[in-house]
């Protein structure tokens, strides 16, 4: 097991005690499943909590890959800090603690696959922030569509009708994951 993997699963039994809002490993294995096949160079993932997906993307990419993840909050990105440097993912993984919406913009560079995991009813404006940076092809990968709906309804609307995107739900039950990718 390496420290990555230690990481990885400490998180997800303290899941079961702290019930922080982590995708998790169900429907991680569709982010795994969209880092293996885009082989990203750059990753741009939205809320970052403690890290965890973070990881779990830092840990399947290929070598030049890098994620640059978002968080709001100053107390959850010191601990998610702490996670990728035990991981030992500090080289990979870059994060940028502030409101996404304000920092987004610093990105300047191509991005190949885009995850959204932050506050549900701006997703629209995350992806309408990074999309000029989207590479043809590239894919968006939304958690939560199903158990917050409403809130992402505007997104879902964009990513499914606009004609800019070929759009899929992953669906797990209870919650589903969006897949979309960029015509
Ligand atoms: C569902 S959690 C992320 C879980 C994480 N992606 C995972 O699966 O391990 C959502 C996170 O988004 C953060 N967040 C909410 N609004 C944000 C914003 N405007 N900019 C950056 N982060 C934000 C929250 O503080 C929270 O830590």
């Amino acid at each position: 097991m390496t420290p990555a993997d230690r990481v990885i699963a400490e998180i997800e039994q303290n899941q079961a005690k702290t019930y922080l809002p982590i995708i998790g490993p169900e429907k991680g294995q569709v982010l795994v499943k969209m880092v293996k096949l885009v082989r990203p160079k750059l990753v741009v993932e939205v809320g970052t909590l403690v890290g965890y997906s973070a990881l779990l993307i830092a840990k399947h990419l290929p070598d030049a890959g890098r994620v640059v993840t978002f968080e709001i909050d100053r107390e959850v990105a010191k601990i998610a800090k702490k996670n990728i440097e035990i991981a030992g993912f500090s080289h990979k993984i870059d994060l940028i603690v502030g409101d996404a919406k304000k920092t987004l913009g610093r990105i300047g560079k191509q991005v190949d696959l885009l995850f959204l995991d932050a506050a549900k009813e701006e997703y629209l404006a995350y992806l309408k922030l990074v999309e000029p940076l989207l590479r043809k092809k590239a894919v968006v990968v939304a958690d939560n569509v199903k158990i917050f709906a409403d809130d992402v309804s505007d997104f879902l609307e964009y990513v499914r009708y606009s004609g800019k995107y070929n759009s899929e739900v992953f669906d797990f039950g209870q919650d589903a994951v969006e897949v979309s990718i960029k015509l």
